[in-house]
């Protein structure tokens, strides 16, 4: 029973703060492969450090193309450093 309460507040604490990536997926594909409404990268394809760079610029208002207002809704609720931790890219 502990282990159960303490595998949720674990659970709990890892998720606060995390970029909810399930949000992304509708447009970039269960595994970023697909090139979102058409006009994005493939996502998977970009190293980490380009995803980094591109979300923390969007969130800036410093990168991106026709659709960054897109992205920047996406991320705008996110820190630097929770942008720069998703994992996302090879
Ligand atoms: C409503 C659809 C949509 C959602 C949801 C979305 N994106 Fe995007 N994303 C786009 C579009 C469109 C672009 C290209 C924008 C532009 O013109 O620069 C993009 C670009 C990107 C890029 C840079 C690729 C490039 O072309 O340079 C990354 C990385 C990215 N998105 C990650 C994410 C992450 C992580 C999430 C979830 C937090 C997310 N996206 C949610 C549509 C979406």
């Amino acid at each position: 029973m502990k282990k159960i309460v303490l595998a949720t507040l674990v659970c709990g604490v890892a998720a606060f703060g995390a970029v909810e990536l399930g949000a992304c997926k509708g447009c970039h594909g269960q595994n970023f492969e697909k090139a979102a409404l058409g006009k994005s990268k493939i996502v998977k394809d970009m190293t980490k450090a380009e995803v980094t760079k591109s979300l923390q610029g969007y969130k800036a208002g410093t990168y991106g193309g026709a659709m960054a207002g897109v992205m920047k809704g996406q991320v705008a609720k996110y820190s630097d450093a929770d942008l720069a931790s998703t994992g996302i890219g090879k």
